[in-house]
């Protein structure tokens, strides 16, 4: 069985304190247990990681392309709307994945609607707090049993 890898941009290692208006009063070690949770259920590992360093979140897309993960699950957080270089590591990989928010991008900042990721995504979840994170891993749960099968 495969391996979903959950990946969390600059500042999410603050939630819970950050902004809770916005983001919600759920810490991100809760967001990981629940995911975690909602992957063993369907009989799959979940890995996590989180850093606030542009080429450590390059590094853990790149080195999806030696392991068993078949989907990634990430919220870039801000460098949604500025990296170029994140984004060439998930084409580069090739890996399906869901791009998930927290907040609604769309209802807030004109800069927080552009993305680099979302044509990219198989699809994008915002604004659904921190259920959006388990939906994205049910998702993708789903797809790897249906890949599994059609192979
Ligand atoms: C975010 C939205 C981004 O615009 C912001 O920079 C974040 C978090 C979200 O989850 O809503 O850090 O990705």
């Amino acid at each position: 069985m495969a391996t979903i890898q959950l990946i969390h941009g600059p500042n999410l290692n603050l939630l819970g304190s950050r902004e809770p208006v916005i983001y919600g009063h759920t810490g991100l070690a809760e967001i990981e247990q629940r995911c975690s949770t909602a992957a063993t259920a369907r009989g799959f590992k979940l890995q996590s990681m989180q850093s606030n360093a542009e080429h450590e979140l390059i590094e853990a897309v790149q080195q999806t392309a030696a392991t068993d993960v078949g989907f990634i699950v990430i919220n870039p957080a801000a460098f949604t709307h500025t990296s170029v270089a994140l984004r060439d590591a998930l084409a580069a990989v090739g890996l399906p994945f869901i791009e998930v928010h927290l907040s609604n991008v769309f209802a807030r900042e004109p800069f927080r609607a552009e993305s680099y990721f979302s044509d990219l995504a198989v699809g994008v979840i915002s604004g659904l707090g921190h259920q959006g994170y388990e939906y994205a891993v049910e998702w993708a749960a789903q797809y790897l049993v249906a890949a599994e099968r059609d192979n």
